[in-house]
């Protein structure tokens, strides 16, 4: 905030730096950084929950985020994450329970020609089917159980 002299104009730029720094955006730090910048808080939290890679919870070790634009619709993606719902009781959105897998959906990662697209961990990964991407976050756990 420092560095951007306070300016009310700088909130995206201090949310992405606040979450770099923290992991996800408390309700605490939303205030904070509303009171520093002297905008609302409700303009702080519209902007947090407005853009999809602001996160207002902790996530898990590992993100899972399942391709929903047209291309990877079209190719079943809900599926997948149907499969994943149903295989560890979480919903778009949300993390499993032990901590090991945030399951998330986004509108075209750019890689329509391998869809649909997963992406493990920021790779990108394409022809996702609901045996391989269960099979994937199986080892996570796996490997978080070790
Ligand atoms: S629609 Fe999924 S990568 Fe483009």
């Amino acid at each position: 905030m420092k560095r951007h002299q306070y300016q009310a104009d700088s909130l995206i730029e201090v949310l992405h730096s606040a979450q770099q720094l923290f992991g996800y955006l408390e309700d605490g730090l939303l205030l904070y950084i509303a009171h520093s910048l002297h905008v609302p808080p409700s303009r702080v939290y519209g902007v947090a929950t407005f853009y999809h890679f602001f996160s207002l919870k902790p996530q898990g070790k590992h993100s899972c985020v399942i391709c929903l634009g047209t291309a990877c619709y079209v190719k079943g993606a809900t599926q997948l994450v149907d499969a994943i719902s149903q295989t560890y009781g979480i919903k778009a959105g949300q993390t499993s329970e032990d901590g090991q897998v945030s399951l998330l959906t986004a509108r075209c990662v750019g890689a329509c020609g391998i869809a649909p697209a997963v992406v493990y961990d920021g790779t990108v990964s394409g022809h996702g089917t609901s045996e391989n991407v269960i099979e994937k976050l199986k080892g996570w756990r796996e490997d978080g159980a070790a």
